[in-house]
């Protein structure tokens, strides 16, 4: 064992899935491919392109973006300093994006772009199930404009992975936060309204309260709830123009049969939201029931120096909380890669020609495994056995004289012999017909 070990919240993917201490079953780096391919066909189907922004940005970048007041920014961000240069470990990746998009001029690609994103994001919370300091989001910025067809197609794009992916029984929650102007207002009426009850509230909503009174809305303590009953609703104070907006999406989203239920409690934790905000649930997840999130941010772009206003709406999903869910659908794994063939070899002559023949096959399109460390017959065949390769190849001295290796299918047993000079032709045959069956 090594002195080290990695930091609490973060995983190591590995080739075979494994359970960590904290008892989360980590998925094997095969199945994250496989998701990470689903997430990527579903989105290029939906005519999105891919952005890689760096894991790194100007900490100021997170600060503006996010909000102030935000916990991501209050308590969360890991950043650090290096020759007088503040720099932040993403914790998202809609501020990163939008950086991006400004200071490439991707408006002038032309039309609005549709933009996704798959990688990690780095936040310093105390890690438990489903909430974890490394994580990775994919997700999607519909940048340059303001139609409501663009949040419906956002909303619906997100939930054609999970239904690719055959995820059972999401809630999707849909509100609108309006401007920012009416939003002021209407937290200037909620802050009056729970100060009445201040001495009723835990200390994290009265912290909340002083900070970012629509965070007090999130809360999950019943008697909070309760009070929150009477307090004022957002959506009395949202103007005409934002509630016509919400309409046409809740229209848009109808006439794609997206199952949605109104929740006028739904805030988010990040300060960039305008307009529409949404959350898809599971009740897999328990405490952590986020499977993915957003919003429109129409002020964004400005409030990181851009001149004109650039409207925008996106979404962005956890893969970890994916995966819990997947494990509790028992939705069905993709194999772990296996060798098409295992080649063993008995003595060091029949060694170099496995080497050489290896590597031949593998040139000819053939996934190919063999000992690296001059095993004895029997440990190599245990070595097949554990690839599960469905042919093997035995190579001794007597093979070689004759110039022909038994190929043996391991499912029937059935065993072939074939010349060395149609090895290649052979195998890449019956290696097809398998993969055709
Ligand atoms: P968010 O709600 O902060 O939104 O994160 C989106 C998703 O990332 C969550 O629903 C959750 O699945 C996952 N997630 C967040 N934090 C953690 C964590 N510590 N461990 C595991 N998973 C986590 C955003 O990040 C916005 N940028 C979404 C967006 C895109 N809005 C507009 N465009």
């Amino acid at each position: 064992m090594s002195t080290f070990q990695n930091i609490k919240g973060t995983f190591d993917i590995l080739p075979d899935p494994y359970t960590d201490d904290g008892d989360t079953r980590v998925a094997a780096s095969a199945e994250w491919r496989f998701v990470e391919a689903t997430v990527r066909e579903v989105l290029e189907r939906h005519n999105f392109d891919e952005i890689r922004t760096p894991v790194l940005e100007p900490t100021e970048l997170v600060a503006r973006g996010v909000g102030e007041a935000t916990d991501i920014v209050q308590k969360e961000m890991f950043a650090f300093e290096r020759s007088g240069t503040q720099y932040v470990l993403r914790p998202e990746v809609t501020a990163p994006v939008m950086r991006s998009f400004l200071q490439h001029h991707l408006d002038q690609r032309g039309g609005v772009q549709k933009l996704y994103y798959v990688g990690p994001c780095f936040r310093a919370e105390q890690p438990q199930k489903g909430r974890y300091r490394q994580f990775h989001q994919f997700g999607v910025e519909v940048i340059g404009t303001d139609d409501a067809r663009a949040d419906a197609e956002t909303i619906a794009s997100m939930m054609a992975i999970y239904e690719a992916l055959g995820i059972p029984e999401t809630r999707l929650r849909l509100n609108t936060l309006g401007t920012p102007e009416r939003r002021e207002e209407y937290v200037a009426a909620l802050r009056d309204y729970l100060q009445t009850y201040e001495d009723e509230l835990s200390d994290t909503s009265r912290r909340r309260l002083e900070r970012n009174p629509l965070r007090v809305l999130d809360t999950k303590l019943e008697h909070e709830q309760n009070i929150l009953q009477g307090a004022p609703q957002l959506i009395d104070f949202v103007g005409d123009d934002s509630l016509a907006h919400y309409d046409r999406v809740k229209g848009l989203l109808a006439d794609l049969g997206v199952d949605y239920e109104e929740d006028p409690f739904l805030v988010r934790g990040l300060d960039y939201y305008t307009e529409t905000t949404f959350e898809l649930e599971s009740a897999a997840l328990g405490a952590q029931s986020a499977l993915a999130g957003g919003g429109r941010y129409d002020r964004l772009a400005e409030v990181l120096g851009s001149d004109a206003p650039v409207p925008a709406v996106g979404f962005a999903a956890g893969m970890e909380r994916l995966f819990l869910v997947l494990d509790a659908a028992g939705t069905e794994r993709p194999r772990v890669p296996r060798p098409d063939v295992f080649i063993a070899a008995l003595g060091e002559a029949a060694e170099r020609w496995v080497f050489r023949t290896t590597q031949a096959l593998r040139d000819a399109g053939l996934h190919v495994a063999h000992d690296l460390k001059g095993r004895s017959l029997k440990a190599q065949m245990k070595e097949a056995n554990r690839q599960a390769a469905p042919y093997t190849l035995i190579i001794g001295d007597n093979e070689l004289e004759a110039e022909a290796a038994t190929v043996k299918e391991m499912a029937s047993g059935e065993q072939t012999e074939v010349p060395f000079a149609d090895l290649v032709e052979h195998l890449t045959a019956q290696v097809d017909a398998e993969g055709a069956a």
